[in-house]
């Protein structure tokens, strides 16, 4: 099966997720637009959706699922996305599609993180994947350094823009075998908004796609 196949298998098995008038959180990215898609049939028995991105907004929206503001939102039962790369303790490195600070936000409101994802994302260790780390523009150059002083190789995302208005460096060489001190040593960083690791709030359940069907851990 090719990895379009497998995406859409993953994502279609977090439906089985869903319950009568719950309000989903729902992420960003090619798997999730399967998700999503697949929504759509389930539409009527949702409250609405909060999302993760302008495009998961307008995907949602198109297909007729109300777009909620997470702060008119009490529950946050289950949030749905995808990962660029997931390890056997269900961390993961997340924002190649530049949504991570979104990401993080509504998955620390989330009670359960349904993770989906093909079977190419699963990893020994993390950090193969450049690590995304989202900065305030004026803070970029500084934190470069930073993130050079600590092995990394940062390469300014060009041409791109969050959906907040700030800037992404992809980090590349960084060393992740500690993924939560990492995760904090970033955070700690003067001019980060966001860092893709998810280890400090890491996904409770992984739907992972394999040519043997849908696992999950
Ligand atoms: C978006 O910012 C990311 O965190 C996505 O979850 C991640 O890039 C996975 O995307 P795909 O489903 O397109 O591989």
């Amino acid at each position: 099966m090719d990895h379009n196949a497998l995406k859409k298998a993953a994502a279609e098995a977090a439906l089985a997720f869903i319950e009568p008038g719950m309000v989903i959180g729902v992420g960003t990215g090619s798997t999730v637009n399967y998700f999503i898609d697949a929504l759509a049939s389930r539409k009527d028995d949702l409250r609405g959706a909060v999302a993760s991105s302008e495009a998961t907004a307008a995907r949602l929206r198109e297909h007729g699922i109300p777009v909620l503001d997470l702060n008119n939102v009490d529950e946050l039962p289950i949030y749905v996305d995808g990962a660029d790369e997931v390890n056997a303790h269900r961390e993961m490195i997340k924002g190649g599609g530049g949504a991570l600070t979104r990401e993080k936000i509504i998955a620390a409101v989330a009670r359960k993180f349904i993770c989906v994802v093909d079977e190419s994302k699963k990893v020994q260790r993390l950090g193969g994947f450049p690590l995304p780390v989202e900065v305030i523009p004026m803070a970029r150059s500084h934190v470069a350094r930073r993130l050079a002083a600590l092995g990394g190789q940062p390469k300014y995302r060009e041409g791109f823009v969050t959906d907040n208005g700030n800037v992404i460096l992809d980090v590349h060489r960084l060393d992740v075998s500690r993924p939560l001190k990492l995760e904090e040593q970033l955070n700690s960083i003067t001019g980060v908004v966001t860092n893709g690791l998810f280890a400090l709030r890491p996904a409770d359940l992984v739907l992972i796609a394999t040519s043997q069907g849908v696992e999950r851990y």
